[in-house]
């Protein structure tokens, strides 16, 4: 009596789970093919995986200077970088890929260690990473910078040094076009593994402003979505990286002087892609076709700000440029930047020839300026005083480019010393207005253009 009510039991029990399976198993189909008409599988489907086949290796396609690299297929598991290879020596040096993620001062600490990176044979990889048959695979091309926050949240380190210069004149390099052929695909993502959102966003938004401009629908990952992916122990495959290290650029020999060669082959209007980009996302493309034809002088000022001209040099400058402007054809603007919005201050620029200031980040304008045969960079410096920060950028872009020391200009290839001498940073930098007004006029009525 006893076991036939237990087989009854074992009888209806088995019976429910019949029922319930084929209720599941149906469930799942339409499930499932609701799914199938929403989403196309085959283009979803990752295009990397490997059971028993041999795990796809890491390339350095390119490393001219140090803390920049351009990688194919580099591979992130539980926080480390790995570099998966059957030729090590085709991978540059550790220490000139990379640091720990720590601020500059930390020399020693921030040597590469094999938490941050690894570089291990497809054997290694086969047994570390287990056979995958769907890794996450970051397609297309992304941007990477693992710094620490202390240089990320500043415009001109950021804009200038990490994206432009960095980044941006990288991938353009004909060097790559074996691997992409010669137009690119727009990178995908931006990651800064050590920073966050607000590290990085310096105090007037511009780099964020500007990445937004210049990339359109770009990710953004920073620290907290980094290490999402790094604690879950899933394996990441990145397709293309470019990928960038302040502390490792240090490491390297010093390559901004014009005396020296430079090391990379950079395409020719390299950075047009993305002035093209801000201008037209700040002024519709029929607005644009109206542009003045006389060249536009904009005298930025500081004069609201710490670091500044004298009082009488700065009146002297600007009645010196209205009268060049009386003279020759040309159109003058005497800007304070913090007075105009960032669409104001874009369209400005993009129509700017020749851009005058003294020393310090207006001078950044230069991005948004037409690189011509006549377009014009000149920073004013307390005498004695230069830093190769704009001069660099102006030369890179393709402006020409002059310091001036009270009535005497310098420009390349005889450029002074780096020299942050007193009085850089003061209020009361000297400028001669006729000086710069006949060195303007020098260029804009130069006839051999
Ligand atoms: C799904 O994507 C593949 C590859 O892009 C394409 O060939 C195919 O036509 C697509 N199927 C549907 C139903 O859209
Ligand atoms: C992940 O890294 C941590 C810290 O280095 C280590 O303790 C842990 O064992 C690693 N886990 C796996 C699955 O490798
Ligand atoms: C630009 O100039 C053209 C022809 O000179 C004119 O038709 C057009 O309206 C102008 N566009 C704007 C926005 O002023
Ligand atoms: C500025 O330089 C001009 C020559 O270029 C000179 O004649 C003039 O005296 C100088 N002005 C001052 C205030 O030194």
């Amino acid at each position: 009596m006893v076991v036939a009510v237990r087989g009854f039991r074992i009888f209806v029990f088995l019976f429910s789970l019949l029922i319930l399976g084929f209720y599941l198993f149906s469930k799942k189909h339409d499930h499932s093919d609701a799914l199938l008409s929403l989403v196309n599988s085959s283009e979803t489907s990752l295009p990397l995986a490997w059971n028993d086949n041999t795990i796809p290796e890491t390339k350095a396609l390119l490393h001219k200077l140090p803390g920049l690299t351009v990688f194919e297929n580099l591979y992130a598991y539980n926080g480390t970088i790995y570099i998966v290879t059957s030729e090590p020596d085709s991978i540059p040096e550790k220490r000139m890929i990379i640091s720990n993620g720590l601020a500059l001062e930390f020399k020693q600490e921030n040597e590469p260690t094999d938490q941050t990176l690894q570089i291990i044979t497809p054997a290694e990889a086969r047994l570390l990473f287990g056979p995958a048959l769907a890794p996450n695979f970051l397609a297309g091309v992304s941007f990477m910078q693992t710094d620490a926050p202390q240089f990320l949240g500043h415009m001109y380190h950021f804009v200038v040094e990490i994206f432009a210069l960095g980044h941006w004149r990288h991938f353009t390099s004909p060097d790559l076009d074996t691997t992409f052929g010669s137009t690119r695909p727009y990178p995908r993502r931006y990651i800064f593994p050590y920073a966050s959102h607000e590290q990085w966003q310096d105090h007037a938004g511009m780099n964020l402003w500007t990445i937004r401009a210049a990339l359109g629908p770009i990710a953004l990952e920073f620290k907290d979505e980094w290490k999402t992916w790094m604690d879950s122990e899933q394996l990441l495959v990145m397709e293309h990286v470019v990928l960038g290290d302040r502390a490792a650029w240090h490491r390297g020999s010093f390559w901004k002087s014009p005396k020296e060669e430079f090391p990379l082959v950079v395409r020719d209007r390299w950075w047009d892609p993305i002035r093209n980009s801000v201008t037209a996302f700040v002024e519709p493309a029929d607005v644009q076709a109206n542009i003045t034809q006389k060249p536009l002088i904009t005298y930025v000022s500081r004069q609201n700000s710490r670091r500044r001209l004298k009082t009488k040099d700065h009146n002297t400058l600007v009645s010196e440029l209205e009268l060049l402007c009386q003279i020759i054809e040309c159109e003058l603007q005497v800007a304070t930047m913090e007075e105009l919005d960032t669409t104001e201050q874009i369209l400005l620029l993009s129509k700017t020839t020749v851009l005058v200031g003294v020393h310090g980040n207006g001078l950044l304008g230069q991005l948004w300026m037409e690189p011509t045969p006549r377009s014009t960079v000149i920073e004013i410096f307390h005498p004695d005083g230069f830093t190769y920060d704009y001069e660099y950028t102006a030369r890179s872009l393709g402006h020409k480019y002059y310091g001036i020391w009270k009535d005497k200009y310098f420009t390349a290839p005889d450029l002074p010393p780096q020299n942050v001498v007193d009085g850089f940073h003061g209020a009361s930098i000297p400028v001669n207005g006729t000086s710069v007004a006949s060195l303007i006029h020098q260029r804009l009525t130069m006839k051999s253009l």
